[in-house]
């Protein structure tokens, strides 16, 4: 029962947040502009959406059919809404659904866009397992974190390693990439903007109010306490890692 508390707690944090990783319109639109226009005939799949921050954001600069899934069905009907509100049903479908399952035909999707949420397959396993949606020559756009130094702190070595998170090498994520069938067009590191203002800053203020709403409630508060951990190792360790983007084509 508590593990399912904390993550109830965690889930009600980031349900209330304007994004649920970092990120910045002007990195998706970096990353898109390397990709052919995307027009009405072409479809994008959007892997693991959450409230679809950076799906908005497709469907501003592009003009094509975008399927968006995630399997937390809070944060697809919370895109849902915006979907209605800014007036995109036409051409943005949010649906709950599972990466590791992905149930639409081969070749169904001139790109695969997933920011933030690769890891949850793993990095190499996502782009062997999804290269089979992509029509021949459509592209695939993941960012993913990754050391930006050689020589990380102990610290941050450790706070990753006790989180299970897999920060990648660059070189590493690289030859991956070739790997499993694509060819690399571009990396770039997400700006520091992406960070703070767009994610940790909310994050900092979204807790401050599940601390007051949840006082004197040791569960809920160490779910927060870990949260500003992450906050706090960031701050201290921003030169050693970042999320990467990579654009890659099916070859
Ligand atoms: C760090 S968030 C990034 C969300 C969004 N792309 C963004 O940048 O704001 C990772 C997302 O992956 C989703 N997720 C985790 N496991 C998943 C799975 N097996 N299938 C689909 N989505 C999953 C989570 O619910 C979460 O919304």
């Amino acid at each position: 029962m508590p593990a399912e508390n904390s993550m109830q707690y965690f889930y009600e944090i980031y349900e209330a947040m304007p994004r649920q990783g970092p990120g910045d319109s002007a990195s998706t639109r970096q990353a898109l502009s390397h990709l052919p226009a995307l027009t009405r005939e072409h479809r994008i799949l959007d892997i693991g959406c959450g409230s679809g921050a950076q799906t908005v954001d497709l469907a501003r600069a592009t003009e094509a059919q975008i399927v968006a899934i995630d399997n937390h069905p809070p944060f697809i009907a919370r895109l849902v809404e915006r979907v209605s509100e800014l007036g995109l049903e036409e051409r943005v479908a949010a649906q709950v659904g599972d990466m590791c399952d992905l149930r639409f035909s081969d070749g169904s999707f001139d790109a695969l866009w997933s920011e933030g949420a690769i890891y949850f397959i793993g990095f190499a396993q996502g782009l062997a397992a999804w290269r089979r949606l992509l029509a021949p020559g459509g592209h695939l756009v993941v960012s993913e974190l990754c050391w930006l130094r050689d020589d990380p702190a102990v610290e941050i070595v450790d706070f990753f390693e006790a989180e299970g998170a897999d920060v990648g090498d660059l070189a590493a994520r690289q030859k991956a990439v070739a790997a499993s069938g694509y060819e690399l067009v571009c990396d770039f590191v997400l700006p520091a903007f992406g960070w703070w203002e767009n994610y940790y800053l909310p994050l900092g203020e979204c807790l401050a109010r599940f601390r007051s709403a949840h006082a004197g409630e040791p569960e809920a508060l160490g779910v927060a306490d870990r949260s500003q951990h992450e906050i706090d190792m960031y701050k201290k360790h921003a030169d050693s890692f970042g999320y990467v983007f990579f654009v890659m084509r099916r070859d």
